[in-house]
């Protein structure tokens, strides 16, 4: 009987007390990425949740670790909100960071007020990695320390996965990936309300749009093309941004490197065709097709830093990862009832350019910002850009 009771009551410490030790700053391959993440669901099971949305080419599960109070269900009115890393191979800050973010909100839930109340009233989804097979790649053919070649950026048969997606503005007709059509039917099991894809090679929040009518056939000529909601937008950019350590300033990236001579970005955002339009881009297909405001965030100039970086890189961006989530609290949601109370299902709500369903359940969310940032729009798109001061190495 004695026996018994010891053997229970170390049961139950060992199920209160499953910490794991906090992830180390170094570049997690595919299996230790894998691991680490089924570490976190073991030691943090009432908070997580790991599920895969499919395969890579190379057959490398995609990933995602959704974190709440209620990681499994769906609780109605309560937004999912999501973080989509490594979507170019070669682009390794993101992926990196995210793994920290991962760690610091389960380790810091039921400590950390902020955090315990963002998943007390949030669903958050992590995909590290939108492209596995390219991150292997560019660690196997390149350097840490090697900042700026483009090895690794496409998945494993050579396609550029921001410029996969269906564009709202011109015909794509690149053959859609295994990696894209994941994103695709993943946007389509949960209304995502915000999200924000992490990028490298600058340090900037670009929002959309990231193209415009036309502007394949005018080769790549800058033009602001903003959408119909472009204050919530840019207040969102604006957000990041001013809770990043650096990115505010807005300093261009030159050879990996940070290049202070001018603002090259004004507050550390820029709308994404006014940096340079592109066809097939994440972000626009979240927001038009999908419902949802997604954001691209550049988080570091060097693609593939030394991992001994990794730390301050973290540190750059942790309070900017956590503040951006809190902004899908900023509008309003409810319910589309019809004349008897009762929810409606699949009904149109058009905002401008998008239009959002209302889920199975009839809830709609909209964001919504009184006065945002509105000093940006006064110093805004005259400040030239020099799009060439990285040739040939795209960001976004
Ligand atoms: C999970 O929740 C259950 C029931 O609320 C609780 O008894 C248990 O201690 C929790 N486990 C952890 C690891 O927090
Ligand atoms: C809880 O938060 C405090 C203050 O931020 C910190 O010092 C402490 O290590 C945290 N405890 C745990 C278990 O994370
Ligand atoms: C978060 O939710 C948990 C579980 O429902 C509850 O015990 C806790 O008090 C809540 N904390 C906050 C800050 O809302
Ligand atoms: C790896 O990258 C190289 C250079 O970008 C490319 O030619 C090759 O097809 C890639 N291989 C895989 C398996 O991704
Ligand atoms: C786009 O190009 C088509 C075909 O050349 C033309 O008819 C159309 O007016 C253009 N639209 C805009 C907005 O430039
Ligand atoms: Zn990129």
């Amino acid at each position: 009987m004695v026996k018994l009771t010891t053997l229970l009551s170390l049961v139950i410490i060992g199920a209160v007390a499953a910490e794991m030790d906090a992830p180390k700053f170094v570049y997690h391959n595919h299996c230790q990425l894998t691991a680490f993440l089924k570490d976190v669901e073991q030691s943090y099971p009432n908070i997580t949740h790991l599920y895969s949305i499919g395969k890579s080419i190379q057959d490398r599960d995609l990933w995602v670790m959704a974190i709440g109070e209620s990681p499994r269900e769906h609780i109605p009115l309560r937004p999912e909100v999501k973080y989509v890393g490594n979507m170019h191979g070669d682009e390794t800050v993101g992926r990196e960071i995210l793994i920290h973010f991962i760690y610091h909100l389960v380790s810091g839930y039921g400590n950390n007020t902020e955090i315990t109340s963002l998943l007390n009233s949030t669903r958050v989804h992590i995909l590290v990695s939108m492209n596995p097979d390219g991150f292997e790649n560019a660690t196997r053919l390149k350097q840490e320390g090697q900042c700026n070649n483009d090895r690794g950026r496409y998945n494993a048969k050579g396609f550029d996965l921001n410029r996969n997606f269906p564009d709202y503005f011109e015909e794509n007709d690149k053959e859609i990936q295994p990696e894209t059509r994941a994103i695709m039917d993943w946007l389509q099991q949960h209304q995502f309300v915000l999200s924000a894809n992490l990028h490298g090679g600058s340090i900037v929040a670009n929002y959309p749009y990231d193209n415009y009518k036309n502007a394949s056939k005018l080769n790549l000529h800058s033009k602001y093309s903003p959408s119909d909601e472009n204050r919530v937008f840019r207040h969102l950019a604006m957000t990041y941004s001013l809770a990043h350590a650096t990115m505010f300033q807005g300093y261009p990236c030159f050879r990996g490197k940070v290049h202070p001579h001018t603002h090259y970005f004004v507050g550390g955002t820029t709308n994404g065709a006014e940096w340079y339009p592109l066809k097939g881009g994440m972000q626009d297909y979240n927001y038009i097709y999908a419902g949802c405001m997604e954001i691209t965030l550049e988080v570091s100039c060097c693609k593939y830093p030394l991992a001994s970086t990794l730390e301050g890189h973290w540190n750059d961006n942790r309070k900017a990862l956590l503040k951006f989530l809190q902004q899908v609290h900023i509008g309003f949601k409810g319910y589309i009832l019809d004349a008897n109370g009762k929810p409606i299902a699949g009904a149109k709500l058009f905002m401008g350019d998008r239009s959002v369903t209302s889920t199975a359940l009839g809830e709609y969310w909209k964001l919504r910002v009184s006065t945002g940032y509105g000093f940006i729009d006064l110093i805004d798109a005259s400040v030239s850009k020099f799009l060439s001061l990285d040739s040939g190495t795209y960001g976004h």
